[in-house]
């Protein structure tokens, strides 16, 4: 039985990863130092849970000692775009320098292959929509650019070491499991599904549109929203991916198709029933009018396409576990 290393799995996307290779039966340990996870979030009894921090390189060798891994998936990162502006040496530290630690150990231990949660972020304000993967990669942002840093870390190892990796450049993820266990639980909550959804559960008064001036149909910001489990399945297929002599791969994950905050709101009206209140503001500073992936390399190379990410599907699996949240 193959067995992978999940950092991060704890956290939103990692829980639901984890969930998907444990059902494809995969043995995972995971690696999360609960900054930002949930216990609650490992579901499954089999899942060793090790709460460390995978710059410590003492934790992260020991794990490779006792474990023989095939893999490791590599979601532990912070994520807070406006954080990272105000703070950037907390980010270059947690998302560029200390996955040197595991990578050190990997190399020790003769591990080679990874795959890594890469951002639409790294493209900055794209020229061209769709943005294909030949895209410029410019962040405008620490979080983004510590992201690209590792990116091309994972680039000199494949050629000093042979490391072969598979970056994922996710699009906006959202919704939750179909079962309503597991879910996303940010605090602070700073993406946009959650928040209309707290906001209609009254846990909020009002959602803000930030910019209703944009050249897009009706002036908000256009998003691509990818559902949590099309990305768990994107890295079932990663892993799939490395085991074939194919050289490392960068791609998008992403549907193709854009939707507006405006009309994530409607959507979101219909299907909670609930008046939603909205309020306008002006555009905020680094926000693009559009993020749309082109996601056909996904396609053509892991076999991937989005299947659960239907705007509906999304809303309703999302409200669902606002309803019922376990953690
Ligand atoms: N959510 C999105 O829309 C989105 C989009 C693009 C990329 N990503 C990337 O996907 C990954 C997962 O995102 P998420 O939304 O699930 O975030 P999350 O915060 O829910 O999960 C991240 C997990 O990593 C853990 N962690 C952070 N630093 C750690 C460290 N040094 N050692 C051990 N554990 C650590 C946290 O405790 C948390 O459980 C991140 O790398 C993020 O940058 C997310």
């Amino acid at each position: 039985m193959k067995k992978v290393l999940v950092t991060g799995g704890a956290g939103y996307i990692g829980s639901h990863t984890v969930r998907l290779l444990v059902s494809q039966g995969i043995q995972v340990v995971v690696l999360d130092n609960l900054v930002y996870g949930h216990p609650k979030a490992i579901v499954d009894e089999s899942v060793m849970l090790v709460n460390g921090d995978l710059g410590d390189a003492q934790v992260v060798n020991q794990l490779f000692s006792e474990h023989s891994f095939s893999a490791v998936i590599h979601f532990a990162a912070y994520t807070y775009v406006g954080e990272s502006v105000e703070n950037p040496l907390k980010y270059y530290e947690n998302n560029m320098a200390r996955p040197l630690a595991l990578l050190q150990a990997m190399q020790r231990h003769g591990c080679r292959q990874f795959i890594f949660s890469s951002t639409c972020a790294t493209y900055g304000e794209p020229q061209v929509i769709p943005i294909t993967e030949q895209e410029s990669q410019t962040p405008i942002n620490a979080y983004g650019e510590s992201k690209l840093m590792l990116e091309k870390v994972l680039d000199d190892c494949y050629r000093a070491w042979g490391l072969k990796s598979v970056c994922l450049r996710y699009f906006n993820a959202c919704g939750a499991s179909e079962d309503g266990l597991i879910g996303e639980s940010h605090d602070p909550e700073t993406h946009l599904i959650p928040l209309i959804l707290e906001t209609a559960l009254g846990k909020r008064d009002a959602i803000k549109v930030f910019g209703t001036d944009y050249d897009t149909p009706d002036g908000s910001c256009v998003r691509d929203y990818i559902h949590v489990d099309d990305l768990a399945s994107a890295h079932y297929q990663a892993l799939t991916y490395l085991q074939e002599e194919k050289p490392p791969l960068k791609c998008n994950l992403g549907t193709g198709q854009g939707y507006s905050v405006k009309e994530v709101i409607e959507a979101a009206r219909a299907i909670t029933g609930k008046e939603i209140t909205v309020i306008e503001e002006g555009r905020r500073a680094g926000d693009p009018a559009e993020l749309i992936a082109a996601p056909s390399l996904a396609k053509q190379e892991l076999g991937w396409v989005a299947e659960k990410s239907d705007l509906h599907h999304i809303l309703k699996t999302a409200w669902q576990w606002e309803l019922n949240r376990r953690y």
